[in-house]
């Protein structure tokens, strides 16, 4: 009998069966397929939480309570081409997790991934106690029911800032001097792009200092190539990544313009050239690091931005960060399932 002679219930029962037969056997199916190519789809079962449980998001995330009206961006799902990316479990994220320290290091976005996996966790059991503190650049956050921790240092350039006595600030390629504070870590996903393009008023520094040489400015992917090779230069001779699981977020991109924008497209600005420079820095390091690319299937997501239900309203359009819940929570779906393929 072929298929074509069979009742649609019956095909569709049969794929269905073959699909919870490829899962049994839990990780053949991420493993041999790249989870970063892909499609967004409408999922009915999305958004993965209510983010109006969740009250301890920052402002600038929370579209929803600024008044963002139209709610389909909640609801696509990633579907890699070809392999299936499991659904989040937050129970069983934490149970995995116990004992364990993760945290993200860098810029907004690196809140934003961070404000996204702990509200995700926190709905999931929101009965849990919590614990929550900010000292200095870091923030903690902790669930004493899973002995599980969630921080996030804020070090927008990774490499270091100084100010001179003088007032002038000097940004100093080769030096991370934050990094012992990263180094205990279970898992550190580090993230770095977004400041770098900078200039006039908003520009951090007056000076690079590039080893012996001082100059004012450089073409900045150049400046932040050098940085990030700073930072390689640090994994690879002082992580020790049988202890430590190393991600770097991959850029997360900009769009010029997100107002109005309801859904996904399929059209990207092409490869990003942070992310090129990001990739060819990363494929040097002798040490493991995972690229956790969400560069592409962002681009796609234009949505996904605060836009005007940002912290600046129509005077600050917002199309850098993105909403919790939204896109970052599939950077975190993502992140959970590399984690398990280790
Ligand atoms: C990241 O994902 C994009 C889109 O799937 C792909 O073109 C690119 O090669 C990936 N980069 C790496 C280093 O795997
Ligand atoms: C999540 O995992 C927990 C622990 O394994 C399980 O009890 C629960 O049913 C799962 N939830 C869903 C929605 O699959
Ligand atoms: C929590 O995890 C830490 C790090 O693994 C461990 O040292 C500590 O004993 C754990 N605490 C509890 C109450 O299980
Ligand atoms: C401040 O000091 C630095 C060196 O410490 C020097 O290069 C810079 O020109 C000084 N800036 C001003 C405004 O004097």
């Amino acid at each position: 009998m072929d298929s074509s002679s069979l009742p649609v219930g019956a095909v569709s029962a049969i794929f269905f069966l073959l699909f919870m037969l490829n899962n049994v056997h839990g990780k053949l199916e991420t493993n041999d397929c790249d989870l970063f190519q892909g499609n967004w789809v409408y999922d009915d079962s999305y958004p993965l939480y209510d983010s109006s449980v969740c009250p301890f998001i920052e402002k600038q995330f929370d579209c929803l309570k600024n008044g963002r009206p139209d709610k389909e961006y909640l609801k696509y799902r990633w579907q890699p081409n070809g392999c299936f990316l499991p659904r989040f479990n937050a129970t069983e994220f934490q149970l995995k997790f116990k004992g364990k320290s993760l945290m993200f290091v860098g810029d907004s976005l690196s809140v934003d991934q961070w404000q996204s996996l702990t509200c995700m966790l926190h709905a999931a059991d929101p009965q849990a106690e919590y614990t929550s503190k900010r000292v200095g650049a870091t923030s903690f956050f902790s669930f004493p029911k899973y002995n599980t921790s969630y921080l996030v240092f804020r070090d927008v350039f990774l490499v270091d800032i100084i100010k001179e006595y003088n007032g002038t600030r000097v940004l100093e390629l080769d030096s991370l001097s934050s990094a012992a504070q990263w180094k205990e870590m279970d898992v550190l996903v580090f993230d770095s792009w977004h400041w770098w393009l900078h200039t006039g008023r908003k520009q951090a520094w007056d000076l690079v200092q590039d080893g012996k040489s001082t100059y004012k400015d450089a073409p900045r992917l150049t400046l932040y190539k050098k940085a990030l090779n700073t930072w390689a230069k640090w994994v690879d001779s002082e992580v020790d990544t049988t202890k430590t699981t190393v991600f770097f977020q991959g850029v997360s991109p900009d769009h010029g313009n997100c107002v109005g924008e309801t859904k996904p497209t399929r059209s990207t600005q092409g490869p990003h050239p942070g992310e090129l420079v990001l990739e060819n820095v990363l494929r040097r390091m002798k040490k493991p690091v995972h690229l956790l690319n969400v560069t592409t299937l962002s681009q796609y997501r234009a949505d996904g931005h605060p836009s005007v239900y940002g912290f600046g309203g129509h005077r600050n359009i917002d199309c850098t960060h993105w909403c919790v819940a939204g896109v970052a929570d599939t950077w975190n779906v993502l992140l959970s399932a590399l984690l398990d393929q280790l």
